[in-house]
């Protein structure tokens, strides 16, 4: 059929947002928050809907009257639009539909428009949990991320993400939708339990090893403090991994991710899987770990990265307490699975981000079954304590 007419369109929205570092942000005398919903227009006094998490809330219990207090603080100004809404903390919250319908029920039932603001506080699973119901009443309100553990201060709440799982696959449903905010208190880090502290670095590693060979040798000098928990050089690592997050958002040329390459997911096609598998009981954090690890050993085997990086890779995740193996690994054929789920998230051409050096990144369009195999196979006898496999580069036939 002949086109009779088009009118192009084009439009340019620009986005601006901060990632503030501060502590003790709901002391009464830290302007941060109230100057931060100080500007944009609207009306005062500013409506704010506080989201926490469960589990924060059970190590910080003076926490929700902290909260109140700040308010009250800034009475004329700050207005609490109904009582904080207290919801599961951890991966449950996005794998239950209820915690969504109750954040999108009390944005309705407070009269919140879009000019109010849904404050997120919390692990990684409840900032995105809470950014997407806000991303989705009126078509989107303001979202303040109040991230929680070193994984969301690092790494998940700097983007423009939001999503639930749905289905039985990870983060199905989802917004782009860029916060209003974001404000990292690392008075809450103390808290965490060990494997959540840890669990964080990974994304550090990871934004690492595709993107900035000095990190990586700061995280190889730093394991030890950090494994320690020494909050000082945490929080050096999460400035740098927020850095590098933004940097490739900011500049990477698809802060909205309509092409098919993505760097930011490195190790990232085997972790969702690996998550859903062990039916979370592996942190996202573990799981990336993990998928790091079969990936460094993939490029290794397919002659793309040198036997010594591979082995800094290795040794570095374990100096950091990070698992380079889980008894779901061993599921090769529903392990793969994930590669085709990953495809379908991501749109377009299977596109897997390789390594050929530490802060050298490679992509390809496809992974040989018999070479993941291998990588598995590698994984799982060093794990058992088994005779250290020496690599050897060659690919077997037929791709996955
Ligand atoms: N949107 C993105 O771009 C993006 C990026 C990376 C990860 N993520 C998502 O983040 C989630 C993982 O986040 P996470 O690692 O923070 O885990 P999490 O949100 O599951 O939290 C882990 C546990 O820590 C608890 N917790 C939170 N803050 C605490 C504190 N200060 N002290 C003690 N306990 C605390 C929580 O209640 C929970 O039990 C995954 O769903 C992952 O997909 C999203
Ligand atoms: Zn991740």
């Amino acid at each position: 059929m002949t086109i009779l007419a088009v009118l192009h369109q084009e439009i340019r929205v620009n986005f601006r947002y901060g990632v503030y570092f501060t502590q003790d942000l709901f002391a009464p005398h830290n302007p941060l928050l109230a100057e931060i919903t100080g500007g944009g227009g609207g009306d005062f006094p500013r409506k704010l809907l506080f989201v926490v998490d469960q589990g924060l809330y059970r190590r910080h219990p003076r926490l929700l009257e902290e909260i109140i207090a700040y308010l009250g603080h800034h009475p004329g100004h700050l207005q609490l639009a109904s009582p904080p809404l207290l919801v599961p903390g951890g991966e449950r919250v996005k794998n239950e539909a209820a915690p969504v319908f109750l954040v999108r029920r009390a944005i309705q039932q407070a009269g919140l428009c879009r000019h109010s603001y849904v404050v997120a506080v919390g692990g990684g699973a409840v900032i995105d949990m809470a950014g997407y119901a806000a991303a989705t009443a009126h078509r989107g309100l303001r979202l303040i991320r109040i991230p929680t553990t070193v994984m969301a201060q690092a790494d998940a709440s700097i983007g423009v993400k939001n999503s639930i799982n749905a289905f039985g696959q990870k983060n199905f449903l989802g917004t782009f939708a860029p916060p209003w905010a974001v404000l990292n208190d690392c008075s809450f880090l103390t808290t965490l339990s060990r494997r959540d502290w840890l669990s964080g670095v990974a994304e550090a590693l990871k934004v690492a090893l595709i993107k900035d060979a000095s990190f990586f040798a700061f995280l190889e000098k730093a394991a030890a403090a950090l494994k320690n928990r020494d909050l000082e050089v945490m929080q050096r690592l999460i400035r740098r991994s927020a850095a590098l997050h933004l940097d490739h958002i900011a500049h990477g040329g698809d802060p909205f991710e309509s092409g098919s390459s993505r760097p930011l997911d490195f190790g990232h096609w085997a972790a969702h899987k690996l998550e859903q598998l062990s039916a979370f009981e592996l942190r996202h954090g573990e799981a990336v770990a993990i998928g790091m690890a079969l990936d460094a050993t993939y490029s290794h085997l397919a002659g793309l990265l040198p036997v010594a990086p591979w082995r800094r890779i290795l040794a570095l995740l374990a100096r950091l307490g990070l698992p380079r193996w889980a008894p779901v690994l061993g599921n090769v054929r529903a392990v793969l699975q994930g590669l085709q789920e990953f495809r379908e998230h991501l749109g377009g051409r299977l596109t897997i981000m390789l390594l050929a050096g530490i802060g050298q990144p490679l992509e390809v369009h496809e992974l040989e079954r018999e070479t993941v195999e291998q990588a598995i196979a590698i994984l799982g006898r060093r794990a058992a304590g088994g005779v250290r496999q020496p690599a050897t580069a060659g690919l077997a036939a037929g791709p996955v």
